[in-house]
C-alpha cells in the first residue's frame, strides 16, 4: 500500500477563506479580529514562525500587532505590555512566542494573559477546560490534526490512537482531543520502553517528538493514518517530520508530509480562535 497525502496546504487555504469572509462580515459591524503577538530575543525560528502569522493575519483581513523585545529585556516590560493588551478592547487575541529567554517563567507569562484572549489555548484556565470537555480555546496544533482527521473523515470514536510526545503545546491536548472523541489513546514518550509495541497496534499515530525521521515503517501497522507534528533538519539540511516519510507511506493509508501537512494548519486554528474571540467580543457587545 502506497499512502495518500493528506494536503495540509489545500485544507488551510480553505478553511483561511471561510475565515476571512467571516473577518469581513465581523469588521462590517464594527469589530475587526486583532491578534497582537509578542516575540523576545532573537531566535531565528520563532522570528520566522511570528512573520508567517502576522502575515497570515494580514491577509484574513485581521489587524495584527507586533511587538519585539530583546533578548535580555527585563520580564516586568513584557509583563506591562501584556496588561495593557489585555484592557485593549479592539485586541482580540493575544500570543507570546515560545520559547523564552531564561531570565522568564514561561508559565507566569502565559497566565498574565487574559484567558478570554488566550488564543494560542496555554493558559491554564483553558487547559484546564479542555480537560473537563468544555468550551475553551483549544491549542491550534492539536486542533489543526482533528480538522485533517475529519477532512478526511477518518474514524476517531474506538480507534486506537498513540500520541508520541507529552507537551502541553502538542502531545497533552492533542490526547485529550482524541479522547472526548472517544479514541483509546497511549501518550508515549522517551521513556517509552517498547514505543513499536505501541505504534504497531495503532489506527492513527501522533507523532511530535522533534526528532528526525523517528518514526519508521515498520513501527506502523498497515493501513494506520500516519500524523508529523515534527518540524526538523535533516542531516541534508532539509526539512523534514518525525517520520521518516519514506518508508511509512508503504505501510499507511494516510499520511502528512513535512513541510505542507500539519504546518499550515497550526496558524489557521490561531486565525480561527481569534475570529471567535472577535466574534464573542461583538456579542458581548450587543448583548449590554
Ligand atoms: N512555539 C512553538 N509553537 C508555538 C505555538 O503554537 N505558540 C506559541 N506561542 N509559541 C510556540
Amino acid at each position: 500500500m502506497t499512502a495518500r497525502n493528506i494536503d495540509g496546504n489545500a485544507l488551510a487555504a480553505q478553511v483561511r477563506e471561510e475565515l476571512a469572509r467571516r473577518a469581513a462580515e465581523l469588521t462590517a459591524a464594527g469589530v475587526q479580529p486583532c491578534l497582537a503577538v509578542i516575540l523576545v530575543g532573537e531566535d531565528p525560528a520563532s522570528a520566522v514562525y511570528v512573520r508567517n502569522k502576522v502575515a497570515a493575519c494580514e491577509k484574513a483581513g485581521f489587524r495584527s500587532l507586533r511587538f519585539a523585545f530583546p533578548a535580555d529585556v527585563a520580564p516586568e516590560v513584557v509583563f506591562g505590555k501584556l496588561a495593557e493588551l489585555n484592557a485593549d478592547a479592539s485586541v482580540h487575541g493575544i500570543l507570546v512566542q515560545l520559547p523564552l529567554p531564561p531570565q522568564f517563567d514561561a508559565d507566569q507569562v502565559l497566565e498574565a494573559i487574559s484567558p478570554e484572549k488566550d488564543v494560542d489555548g496555554f493558559h491554564a484556565e483553558n487547559f484546564g477546560l479542555l480537560l473537563q470537555g468544555r468550551k475553551s480555546f483549544y491549542p491550534c496544533t492539536p486542533w489543526g490534526v482533528m480538522k485533517m482527521l475529519d477532512s478526511e473523515n477518518v474514524p476517531i470514536k474506538g480507534a486506537e490512537a498513540v500520541v508520541i510526545g507529552r507537551s502541553n503545546i502538542v502531545g497533552k491536548p492533542m490526547a485529550v482531543m482524541l479522547l472526548a472523541r472517544g479514541a483509546t489513546v497511549t501518550v508515549c514518550h522517551s521513556q517509552t520502553k517498547d514505543l513499536a509495541f505501541h505504534t504497531r497496534r495503532a489506527d492513527i499515530v501522533v507523532a511530535a517528538v522533534g526528532r528526525a525521521n523517528f518514526l519508521t515503517g515498520d513501527m506502523i501497522k498497515p493501513g494506520a493514518v500516519v500524523i508529523d507534528v515534527g518540524i526538523n533538519r535533516g542531516a541534508d539540511g532539509k526539512l523534514c517530520g518525525d517520520v521518516d516519510f519514506a518508508s511509512a507511506r508503504e505501510v499507511a493509508s494516510l499520511i502528512t508530509p513535512v513541510p505542507g501537512g500539519v504546518g499550515p494548519m497550526t496558524i489557521t486554528m490561531l486565525l480561527a480562535n481569534t475570529v471567535e474571540s472577535a466574534q464573542r467580543a461583538l456579542d458581548a457587545r450587543r448583548s449590554v
